[in-house]
């Protein structure tokens, strides 16, 4: 990555860092899972063990890393953190179990991109608490067992279908996040400007809520730059005119849908006569990884109705015509 591009994510990640919610009950919407984790966590510091192993999954800038670290906070234990494509060798895991204390929470974000033989050497940490690996002296092999403290393991990926099942089954905590609604979105814009102090009128949170694509990762990213548009054309305030104003300026339109979403449907409307069509082709035809549209555009799309998956591929329904101001001719899987 280039240094330009690296200070860019280091700024966008502290930023993140700095609004994240601390404590469950900051945490907004996901009611199931808060209740859920709430019970389970009490449970646990009842019995005084760490909390079973969790997995989270789903599209991302729901929420899930942000989760992690309140899990952590709430069981008052340490945060390790790794990611699955960093783990190459069994050694980087190995040192990453060896640093954790008793009830530690050991965060690995996209753990569908662990490779496989690493995680089998999770499978006994996980159950056991015990690793075992195999050490290289003078050509001759030798297995050894270390005790590990008891951990939990939260696993956060965007594709669940590509854990293997054993990985899996081994989590005795599976939530999967969903899309939040307008007023929840409203909710965290509104916290995010008292966080940041920077005021927004109620009909501006929820302009920006509206537009947010469901994520309250771009709920608060819009919010940052609606926010340079306030101090620059306003007093400072964020208004519904300035959050408008700001809001065309990016592209992004009424329905949250942004440029990659549109061109998206505009392939596959114009291109493809509204499918059903293979996402590999789609792929191709806007330059996207197969996996950004199954796991970032897609789901956004289907769940607002834009588009429907079939066995043949990917068609656009009636809504995605409206919006892209084309004329519906309907098709075969509108019956
Ligand atoms: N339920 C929530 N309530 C308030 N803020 C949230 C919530 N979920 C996510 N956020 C905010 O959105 C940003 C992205 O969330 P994150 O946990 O990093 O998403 P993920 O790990 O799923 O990609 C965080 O900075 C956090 O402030
Ligand atoms: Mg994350």
């Amino acid at each position: 990555m280039s240094k330009v591009l690296d200070k860019k994510k280091q700024e966008e990640d502290s930023f993140e860092e700095s609004i994240r919610p601390q404590e469950l009950d900051e945490y907004v919407g996901q009611k199931e899972i808060k209740e859920n984790l709430d019970i389970f966590m009490k449970a646990a510091k009842m019995r005084n063990e760490p909390l079973d192993h969790v997995l989270l999954y789903g599209p991302p800038g729901l929420g899930k890393t942000t989760l992690a670290h309140i899990i952590a906070n709430e069981m008052g234990v340490n945060l390790k953190t790794a990611s699955g494509p960093s783990i190459e060798k069994s050694g980087d895991l190995a040192a990453i179990l060896s640093t954790l204390e008793p009830g530690d929470v050991l965060f690995i974000d996209e753990i569908h991109r662990m490779p496989s033989y690493i995680e089998e050497i999770l499978y006994p940490a996980m159950e056991d608490f015990e690793l075992d690996i195999i050490l290289q002296t003078d050509g001759k092999s030798r297995s050894i067992k270390i005790d590990l403290p008891p951990f939990t393991l939260v696993g956060a990926t965007t594709r669940a279908g590509d854990l293997s099942s054993p990985l899996r089954d081994r989590f005795g905590i599976v939530n999967k996040l969903e899309y939040y609604s307008d007023e929840e979105l409203g909710q965290i814009v509104k916290r995010t400007s008292r966080v940041l102090e920077m005021p927004i009128d109620d009909d501006a949170a929820v302009e920006l809520a509206r537009r947010s694509r469901k994520t309250p990762r771009i709920a608060n990213r819009l919010f940052k730059r609606v926010r340079d548009f306030a101090l620059v054309l306003g007093d400072g305030r964020i208004t519904l005119d300035i959050a408008k104003k700001a809001l065309d300026k990016m592209n992004v339109d009424a329905f949250g849908l942004d440029s990659i979403d549109i061109e998206y449907l505009s392939s596959l409307i114009n291109k493809f006569n509204g499918g059903p069509v293979g996402v590999e082709t789609i792929a191709t035809s806007i330059g996207e990884e197969v996996t950004t549209i199954e796991d970032v555009i897609e789901p956004f799309l289907l769940q607002e109705g834009f588009i429907k998956r079939t066995r043949s591929g990917r068609v656009a329904t009636q809504k995605a015509y409206k919006h892209i101001g084309s004329e519906y001719v309907g098709n075969l899987f509108d019956m």
